[in-house]
C-alpha cells in the first residue's frame, strides 16, 4: 500500500528517480495532492510534461495509472461504465423454461449485476482495491455536461448506477486532470483542484531534462541545444518548441552523429523544433548559427527578439 510522502523534497527525489525533474511548483503540489487528497489541475502549452507528470507519479508511488483520454464526445458509456449488451442478451437466449417462468423479475436481477458491466476508466479507478493514480488527458476537448458528471464523481468519489445502486470508492486515486487551455474551463471545477501551471523551463533545467533523456549527448553540445531552443521560444512563433522538442532535437542530433550546431545542422536540423511554414520562415530570417564550434559564442542572437 503506498504511503502519503513527508514532505516536498521527498516528492522532488521520488519524481527525479523515476526520471522525472520537477521544479519546486510542480512538486509541491504533487506533495499537497497526497495529503490533502485533492485533485491537481495541470495546465500549460504543449509539451511541457503535463501528462508525463501524472505517468512519472504513477512510477513513482508504485500506484497503476488508469488513464482516460478525453475527446470531443466522450460520454459517460466511456468513461464510467456500459451494460454489455452482447452478454445480456446471450444469457436472455440461454435461459432455460424454467428460468424464464422466473419471469422478467429474476432475469433482470440477473443480467444488471457487475458480471455484465463493463468498467471504463473512472468506475475502474474509483473501484481499485488498491489506491490507483487516474490521469483524466485533456479535459479540455470535452464540453461542459461532461465536466458537470467528472465533478459529482470528483467530490464524492462514488459512482451511482441505476440498477445496480452506488459504487463507492475502496481507495482514493490521486488525480491529475490536464488541460491545453482551449477551452475555459469551469469555477467549480477549478475550485475543487489544485492548480499547477506548467511551463516552458529555464535553461538549466531544461539541459537536465535533456540530458536525462540523451546522456550519450555530449555536454557542450546539449546545452548549445537548449540555449538555441530557448532564443527561438523568444520568437514570435505559432508554436514554440517545446521540451519534447528540445529532446527530439537531441536525440537527432545524436542519430546524424553532429559534433556542433553549425549553420548547416540548424538548418538540416530545424524541422525538429520548428513545424509550422512561417515559423520555419522567421526561424531562419531571425536566428543567426554561427559557423564556429561549440562555445557560447557560437550562438549568436535574434536581432530584436521576440519582437
Ligand atoms: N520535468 C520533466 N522531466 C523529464 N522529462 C520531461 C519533463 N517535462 C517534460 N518531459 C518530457 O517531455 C516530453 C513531453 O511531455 P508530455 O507529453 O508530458 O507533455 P504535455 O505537456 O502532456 O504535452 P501535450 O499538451 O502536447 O499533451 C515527454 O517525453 C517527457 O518525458
Ligand atoms: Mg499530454
Amino acid at each position: 500500500m503506498p504511503e502519503s510522502p513527508s514532505s516536498v523534497t521527498e516528492v522532488r527525489d521520488g519524481l527525479g528517480e523515476v526520471g522525472y525533474l520537477a521544479d519546486e511548483s510542480a512538486a509541491l503540489v504533487s506533495f499537497l495532492a497526497q495529503r490533502l487528497g485533492k485533485p491537481i489541475l495541470v495546465e500549460g502549452p504543449a509539451g511541457v510534461g503535463k501528462t508525463e507528470l501524472a505517468k512519472a507519479l504513477s512510477r513513482s508511488t508504485g500506484r497503476d495509472l488508469i488513464r482516460l483520454q478525453c475527446y470531443e464526445g466522450l460520454d459517460e458509456a466511456k468513461a464510467l461504465y456500459e451494460w454489455n449488451y452482447r452478454k445480456q442478451l446471450l444469457r436472455i437466449q440461454a435461459e432455460t423454461a424454467d428460468e424464464a417462468e422466473a419471469g422478467w423479475a429474476g432475469a433482470r436481477g440477473d443480467i444488471f449485476s457487475e458480471e455484465f458491466l463493463l468498467t471504463r476508466p473512472l468506475l475502474e479507478a474509483i473501484s481499485s482495491p488498491e489506491p490507483v493514480v487516474l490521469l483524466i488527458d485533456e479535459i479540455d476537448k470535452t464540453d461542459q455536461e461532461f465536466e458537470a458528471m467528472l465533478l459529482e464523481v470528483l467530490s464524492d468519489f462514488q459512482i451511482s448506477i441505476p440498477e445496480l445502486g452506488r459504487i463507492e470508492a475502496k481507495t482514493h486515486p490521486l488525480v491529475l486532470l490536464t488541460s491545453n487551455n482551449s477551452r475555459e474551463l469551469t469555477e467549480a471545477l477549478k475550485r475543487r483542484c489544485l492548480y499547477l501551471w506548467l511551463d516552458y523551463p529555464e535553461i538549466e533545467r531544461e539541459l537536465q531534462i535533456v540530458r536525462l533523456h540523451t546522456p550519450e549527448l555530449d555536454e557542450t553540445l546539449a546545452r548549445r541545444l537548449v540555449e538555441i531552443v530557448q532564443m527561438v521560444r523568444q520568437l514570435d512563433l505559432k508554436k514554440p518548441p517545446s521540451i519534447a522538442e528540445s529532446i527530439d532535437w537531441a536525440r537527432t542530433l545524436l542519430l546524424i552523429g553532429a559534433e556542433d550546431i553549425d549553420r548547416k545542422t540548424f538548418e538540416d536540423s530545424m524541422s525538429i523544433i520548428v513545424k509550422h511554414r512561417s515559423d520555419i520562415d522567421l526561424v531562419s530570417e531571425r536566428v543567426t548559427v554561427k559557423l564556429s564550434a561549440g562555445s557560447e559564442e557560437g550562438v549568436t542572437g535574434l536581432p530584436g527578439a521576440g519582437a
